[in-house]
């Protein structure tokens, strides 16, 4: 463990603009929290590992994490350049506003290179190109590649000869590790209590969350982190239309999590008792994906617990009303804004640049 003294944890890190409405989160919060400790040990096992499914992580792993991304946001690291001479390709063959930027954001702000694809048809693939085949190019351009892919598949296709890390930025309906990643570092920014074990029983949370985890791929990685966070989350309950949301993938961590799982359709009974409102209607169907038109819909007129919160991956559609913005249940702004710094904790740790930074090193 490191320890940071208080002045590298206070330095304000001004320059950077937080989000315009909702609610804003303290990063210090979290560094105090936690006695401002980080977890070397847990980062370090990072190194030259791809980033495929959030089972990879664990809890301890995620506040590891966290905690880095809140150093991050909260000192200016730039000066140590911790990802000089370290390139990164973004390739995303499917549409992007926060995850391909704020990699890209994430890597230039730390004095990384930036080779950026942000539409596969200006690829080889436009002329039949094979993944696997595009991977083995990548293996000489860059030092990690981020991808994002329509096809579940993808991941393997281009790991049949991709040898950097690869992280996955969304394939299809399988996952989004690095979005469930981001979502935890606002929600343990939000309520530091969670990273404890013992979290007090007034501070636990009721997560509610409202979308079908077995084809929504941000749903499903936030879920399986949560599933870890036993002891902090006190209940799951799952808002759908449909009898069987989960689908296969998170059915054993469900069956064997302590936690207690319910389902129901009924979003307005349920609504007043949650702390963590979770929202998405973006699903992804074999290679295309469709807004579910769902029932559930947030807007002022939602009977809300006093101090709820309501999570969103973006982008929304009408399933979230913009008429929340404005209040202290907007989190998802927030959520969004701490995914450079999230994302920057990751890479600083897969391409083992935590020695770089000023004031953590062994
Ligand atoms: N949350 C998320 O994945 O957003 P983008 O689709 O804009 O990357």
């Amino acid at each position: 463990m490191n320890t940071l003294t208080k002045t590298q944890v206070s330095h304000a890190l001004s320059e950077f603009a937080t989000n315009s409405k909702g609610l804003r989160l303290q990063p210090e919060r979290l560094l105090e929290a936690t006695s401002g400790c980080l977890d070397r040990e847990a980062l370090d096992a990072l190194a030259g590992q791809s980033i495929i499914n959030p089972r990879q992580f664990d809890r301890r792993t995620v506040i590891a994490l966290s905690q880095l991304a809140a150093v991050l946001e909260r000192r200016n690291v730039e000066i140590d350049k911790p990802l000089d001479g370290k390139i990164a390709i973004t390739a995303f063959f499917e549409p992007s506003t926060r995850t391909r930027l704020s990699f890209e954001s994430a890597v230039q702000r730390l004095d990384g290179k930036v080779l950026s694809v942000p539409d596969g048809q200006v690829t080889g693939i436009a002329k039949g190109e094979s993944l696997a085949d595009i991977g083995e190019m990548f293996n000489t351009y860059g030092d990690v590649v981020i991808m994002r892919h329509p096809d579940t598949q993808s991941i393997d296709e281009i790991r049949r000869n991709l040898q950097r890390p690869l992280i996955n930025a969304g394939n299809g309906s399988g996952h989004h590790p690095t979005q469930a990643l981001t979502d935890w570092y606002a929600l343990l920014k939000w309520r530091p209590e969670l990273c404890f074990e013992d979290c007090p029983e007034d501070q636990q949370v009721h997560l509610g969350i409202i979308g079908t985890p077995g084809s929504m791929r941000a749903v499903k990685s936030f879920l399986r982190l949560a599933l870890m966070f036993t002891g902090a989350v006190k209940r799951i309950t799952l808002i759908s239309e449909m009898a069987d949301p989960v689908g296969l993938d998170l059915t054993e961590p469900i069956d064997q999590s302590p936690i207690p799982i319910d389902i129901t359709n009924d979003a307005r009974k349920v609504l007043p008792e949650l702390d963590v409102v979770y929202v998405n209607s973006i699903a992804f169907l074999g290679d295309s994906y469709r807004n579910l038109d769902s029932r559930y819909k947030l807007d002022l007129s939602c009977q809300f617990k006093r101090d709820a919160v309501i999570m969103h991956p973006l982008a929304r559609n009408s399933e979230l009303s913009e008429s929340l913005d404005d209040t202290h249940h907007n989190l998802y702004f927030a959520q969004a804004a701490g995914a450079v710094f999230a994302r920057q904790a990751l890479l600083i740790s897969v391409l083992d640049r935590l020695n770089r930074i000023g004031g953590i090193s062994k």
